[in-house]
């Protein structure tokens, strides 16, 4: 008789990245060509169940319906995370057949880094359904290796760096992502505009690969150490009005990349831009406010949680906004006693 299948369920989070991973050395591998740092949310999260039966055959991968039933996934789903799968059969040298079933709770790619709490918490539970134990660090490798890089720093809570250094600006693309604050340090909320949920035309994958033909990127690279560390020092020390102009030059610098690449990539939408003004009348009429977008058109706008209240009102009577997600900083991934199947 063989043994009985080791089965486990992940949830695990998405996150915005302050300073964005734009450009790799290696897409697939998500060796990223500069250092990140984003902030773990809390709502945004994607629950995964995998089974590994201790039999050699054919994987299996399904999404979670709205009603809790298993689709099987189609292709593009399903080809990463097979991908993936057999990535981390290998780590563990294991003959295993896998069983997947992902439930996401907030739009797939639509630039709300759906495939990095997805990726997260299909590496966690499928190691330990191998019964696997590794820790966050070497966890947050195995979720890189996914080819969604950011997947690395969703393996953590608070606000996180990726690649994580020793404090120099010497890149080590190969290195886990890391927390540099816990979330109870300062409790920032992520307004989300939804101004479009269908998913984007043109992948990050695809956005790493075109970063570097574009005429700006050297200056970029070159630039951004700086203001890592800027973002760093105004979030120890909870300097809104520091982080602020921060964070948005960081977020119109990367759509500027993309927009210059070839050929060039547009995630913005009109909608995007009439929440973009909001965020800065707002800010001229003392709400502390300031915008920040990933490869989509969605808005995150991040505020403090006293001036939550008035982003959301005011975001919420756009024409532009079909609907707003109120997030906030949170805890990493964890493993759940509920089962997906
Ligand atoms: O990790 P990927 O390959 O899904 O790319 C993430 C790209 C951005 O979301 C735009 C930036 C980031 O650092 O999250």
């Amino acid at each position: 008789m063989s043994a009985p299948p080791g089965k486990a369920t992940a949830r695990a989070p998405a996150n915005i990245a302050l300073i964005k991973y734009w450009g790799a050395e290696e897409v697939d591998e998500g060796l990223p060509l500069n250092r990140s740092l984003s902030m773990t949310l809390t709502r945004c999260v994607s629950l995964c169940t995998v089974e590994a039966h201790p039999e050699e055959g054919e994987d299996e991968v399904f999404r979670v319906d709205d009603r809790g039933g298993l689709d099987p996934a189609d292709p593009p789903f399903a080809g990463p995370v097979l991908r993936h799968l057999e990535r981390l059969r290998r780590w563990a040298d294991r003959r295993v057949r896998f069983r997947a079933a992902t439930r996401t709770g907030f739009p797939m790619g639509a630039g709300l880094a759906s495939s990095a709490s997805g990726f997260a918490a299909l590496t966690l539970a499928a190691v330990r359904a191998l019964d696997r134990d590794p820790d966050p660090e070497e966890l947050s490798i195995l979720a890189r290796r996914s080819g969604s890089g950011s997947a690395a720093r969703s393996c953590f809570g608070g606000y996180v760096e990726w690649p994580a250094g020793d404090g120099d600006d010497e890149l080590d693309p190969g290195a886990p992502a890391r927390p540099v604050l816990p979330r109870d340090h300062w409790d920032l909320r992520d307004v989300i505009a939804l101004v479009d949920r269908s998913p984007k035309k043109v992948s990050s994958r695809e956005g790493h690969r075109r970063a570097e033909t574009s005429p700006h990127f050297a200056t970029r690279l070159a630039r951004l150490p700086e203001r890592l560390h800027a973002v760093r020092r105004a979030l120890e020390e909870r300097d809104f009005g520091a982080l602020a102009p921060l964070v948005e030059a960081e977020s119109v610098e990367l759509h500027m990349i993309a927009m210059t690449s070839r050929p060039p990539i547009f995630y913005w939408s009109g909608g995007s831009v009439e929440v973009m003004e909001a965020v800065r009348t707002l800010r001229e009429e003392g709400v502390r406010a300031c915008f920040t977008m990933d490869a989509g058109p969605n808005v995150h706008v991040l505020c403090p949680a006293e001036d939550e209240g008035a982003v959301a009102e005011r975001l919420s009577a756009l024409d532009a906004v079909g609907g707003l997600i109120r997030d906030r900083v949170g805890p990493g991934p964890s493993l759940v006693p509920d089962h997906l199947f």
